[in-house]
């Protein structure tokens, strides 16, 4: 069986992790492919309530393999922290947790360069998580990074150290006027964090090309959004992974062919959120914000920083680019069920641009600055959908919402969620 990539198809927080969950079920090894704790899912089953920014949400299944590939950057603090948390949680996770030993590492200065650049773009700032997650792939893309094949090899660690420390010293105290790094300290901390995270190491790309070749079922997971996306996005509101959260970096993020990737599922939500700035067409400051934000059974904060989500309705023009640019072939729709209290439930199908009518994402940052979105109205179900369980159970208004954002994707809607629990889900087609 190939793999299944799960890409996320707006700005992030649309629900992956929940659907990855789900889809685990039918799978043998779930991966991630890119970002690092920047991302974070929130996944509630059986076992109680899970927030995991690193460990792949296959970890709940006591049968997968669950793997950390070469794209994603790793904190270790932030890693042993979660493998400590599931653990104690009763989860086992030594022999089935996998970290490329290509992945690379976050370090102390990352965090530290992360706020600092946020300082000084001042009102341009990007509202990063301040994970350092940026400054990671920078240092990644220059060729100064640090990976898990140094951290768990003392000698690499130190001769690697000794080349970046003072180097990145000279940048904090030349550049933004900070203080330096203590060479031993780090030195003594990424050891250790070595020693404990080498267990887990392993040439995962091995690893996942195997499971292929024996037929196993493999979930790539993303992070993020495809309009976080650093060529793709609302650059430069983006974030910085390479490769690419788009299912086209899943190959790349895990050391797969691209002919080895059957499927791409989008993960939509039925309406838009955004954290940190950037344009946002659809955005709303209303009422209709507060009852998305707020009138849910999960409230629309940061499951990573616990900032408040910019809500909107569902932007169709971004969501087509989206779907386009993943190559989706069958869709996921999430959180259906926040629309419950609304008479009447607005859909952007094209922008306005400088006076033209424009039904794709204008590339230029000003311009989608001043995208203003028209709308179709459709009319509300104003029912409580949490409860329904087939298609059939759901309002005909809001089986009609449903095609609508169908026929908008080109791609088959086969999940759609009306909560938090596992099982809250409709399913519409297999997809597995
Ligand atoms: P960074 O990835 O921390 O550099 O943040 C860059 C931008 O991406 C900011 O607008 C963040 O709010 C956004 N971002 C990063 N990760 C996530 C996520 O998992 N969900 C939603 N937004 C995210």
């Amino acid at each position: 069986m190939p793999a299944l990539v799960v890409v996320g198809g707006q700005w992030g927080d649309e629900g992956k992790g929940r659907i990855v969950d789900l889809l685990a079920k039918e799978a043998h090894i779930v991966a991630r492919y890119s970002a690092g704790n920047n991302a974070g899912h929130t996944i509630i089953n059986e076992l109680g309530e899970f927030a995991l920014h690193i460990v792949p949400a296959g970890i709940f299944y006591p049968d997968k393999l669950c793997v950390i590939g070469n794209g994603v950057v790793v904190d270790p603090a932030v890693l042993l922290g979660e493998i400590e948390h599931l653990e104690e949680r009763g989860i086992e996770v030594k022999g089935r947790l996998f970290l490329s030993d290509r992945a690379h590492v976050l370090m102390p200065w990352h965090r530290l360069l992360d706020a600092l650049d946020e300082q000084m773009r001042g009102e341009n700032a990007v509202g990063s998580t301040g994970r350092g997650i940026t400054p990671a792939f920078i240092d990644k893309v220059g060729r100064s990074g640090v990976r898990v094949a140094d951290l768990i090899d003392p000698e690499s660690l130190l001769a690697v150290l000794e080349l970046r420390v003072p180097y990145k010293n000279r940048l904090l105290e030349g550049v933004y006027g900070a203080k330096p790094l203590n060479f031993d300290d780090i030195y003594a901390e990424y050891k250790d964090f070595g020693a404990r995270l080498a267990p887990y190491v392993a040439d995962t790309s091995d690893l996942v090309q195997k499971g292929l070749a024996a037929g196993d079922t493999v979930l790539l997971e993303g992070a993020q959004g495809a309009l976080l996306d650093l060529d793709f996005g609302t650059y430069e509101y983006v974030t910085s992974s390479v490769p690419s959260s788009l299912a086209a970096g899943a190959a790349l993020g895990v050391g797969v062919g691209p002919t080895q990737i059957k499927d791409v599922v989008g993960v939509f939500k039925a309406y838009n959120t955004r954290v940190g700035a950037g344009p946002m067409p659809t955005e709303l400051f209303d009422e209709t914000a507060t009852i998305l934000r707020d009138g849910g059974p999960r409230p629309e904060y940061g499951s990573t920083t616990g900032r408040p989500r910019r809500c909107g309705w569902f932007d169709g023009v971004a969501a087509r680019y989206s779907s386009r640019i993943n190559g989706i072939t069958a869709a996921v729709l999430t959180r259906l069920d926040s629309l419950d209290p609304l008479p009447a439930i607005k859909v952007c199908t094209s922008y306005q641009v400088g006076g033209r009518r424009v039904d794709t994402m204008p590339a230029a940052t000003l311009a989608m600055a001043q995208a203003q979105p028209v709308y179709e109205e459709l009319p509300g179900w104003q029912s409580d959908t949490s409860q329904c369980r087939k298609w059939e159970d759901l309002p005909t208004q809001a089986q009609s919402y449903v095609r609508y954002i169908q026929d908008i994707l080109g791609a088959t809607i086969c999940i759609v969620s009306v909560g938090p629990e596992r099982d809250q889900s409709i399913h519409v087609q297999g997809l597995l």
